[in-house]
């Protein structure tokens, strides 16, 4: 039987409650399914640990993550610890030193999900972002000059190299050619005249290899209201790492919130290991009171399942996650419901056992 070996980051906040149902899904995933099983590694790093160490993570915790099949993330934020530490340091150094350089969302409204869009079928949210992950305003390349003094100067680069680029484009034409869907390229050639120039014009080179593939592209602050007022234009849709970030809150929003917002780390030739994480961060204003929606990491724990291999299962969770949706009988409060976190992942781990 084969074991993939799985790091568990929970995290602060709500990240620790919401991963535990994730965790408990995917032991029952690998328990019906009886062909592989999983071996969770659980590792304390988050903003208590950096509370007592000074760090996020040891000095060799990419070494020691390294040799993982995957990397399964709650949240990290605290309070305490300044949102550049606790995100730099742990979350985008795993990104950058793994090069995970995918970051795919689903934005895809379910049945039963709530939507506060008006005039919107649910079948007209139905995307894919392919996010560049690696690079872009999040490279961390910058200079602080004259700190504190009144000719102060911050300048924070963009980075976009021509492998980063054409990597991540190159993977959007793939899967819309995969999936027969359209791909959408959002850029800001207009106003970035380098670096969304340089982007724009790769999307056209790589797409001369995908004659098949029907394309578009849009300025982003068009996208985002198309996103709003024409959601069914899109279907894969492919951009740069800030852009992305923005856009894919604003696809929590019209698909049901962050409580079901999913998102996969890939390196797509795994050399090394991918993580999956839910979209929302530690939500202190919730931690600790049973209240977390776990729906969120139960996605992330699908995609985790595609990316391995088992995407029937994947698809067994998404389908589980809808039916709790149209019955409305056991969710989180975020939903309108009354149940707790765990009962919420109790429940998912009923209905797979159901499908024995
Ligand atoms: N990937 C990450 O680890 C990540 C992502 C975003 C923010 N953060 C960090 O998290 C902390 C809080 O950030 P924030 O408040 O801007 O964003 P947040 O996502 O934590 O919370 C925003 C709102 O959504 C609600 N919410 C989020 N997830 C939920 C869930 N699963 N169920 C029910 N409600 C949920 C929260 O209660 C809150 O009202 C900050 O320190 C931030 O830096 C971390």
């Amino acid at each position: 039987m084969h074991t993939y070996n799985i790091a568990v980051i929970a995290g602060d906040g709500i990240g620790p409650e919401v991963l535990a149902e994730g965790v408990k899904v995917l032991k029952e995933v690998a328990a019906l399914d009886g062909t592989f099983q999983f071996s969770f590694t659980h590792f304390p790093w988050s903003s208590a640990y950096y509370l007592k160490t000074g760090k996020m993570m040891p000095d060799d915790g990419i070494d020691q993550l390294r040799p993982f099949d995957a990397i399964f993330l709650g949240a990290v934020g605290s309070p305490d610890v300044p949102n550049s530490v606790t995100s730099r340091d742990l979350l985008i150094r795993i990104r950058h030193d793994f090069d995970q350089y995918i970051n795919l969302r689903p934005v895809k409204l379910l049945k039963g999900a709530p939507c506060p869009l008006a005039d919107v079928k649910r079948e007209d949210i139905d995307m894919t972002f392919v996010r560049e992950n690696s690079e872009g305003e999040y490279a961390g390349s910058g200079a602080w000059l004259y700190k504190d003094q009144p000719n102060e100067v911050v300048i924070q680069n963009g980075v976009f190299s021509r492998k980063g680029c054409e990597r991540v484009i190159r993977y959007a034409y793939e899967l819309a050619r995969k999936e027969h869907k359209t791909l959408t390229n959002i850029s800001k050639g207009n106003a970035l005249n380098y670096s969304m120039v340089f982007w724009d014009q790769i999307f056209a080179e790589v797409g001369k290899e995908y004659p098949d593939v029907k394309t578009y592209s849009l300025l982003v602050d068009a996208a985002s209201m198309f996103m709003v007022k024409n959601p069914k234009r899109f279907q894969i849709i492919v951009t740069s790492n800030l852009f992305g970030d923005i856009l894919t809150d604003l696809g929590a929003a019209i698909a049901g919130g962050m409580g079901l917002a999913a998102g996969a780390n890939l390196n797509p030739e795994k050399k090394f290991p991918s993580m999956f994480e839910p979209i929302h961060g530690s939500a202190p204003d919730i931690a600790g009171q049973g209240k977390a929606n776990p729906l969120a990491t139960v996605w992330s724990a699908s995609q985790m399942l595609d990316f391995l291999g088992y995407p029937q299962w994947g698809k067994k969770l998404i389908a589980i996650i809808e039916d709790l949706l149209v019955e409305k009988k056991v969710l989180t409060p975020d939903l309108g419901g009354t149940a707790t976190t765990s009962q919420v992942g109790d429940e998912v781990v009923r209905k797979l056992e159901e499908t024995k």
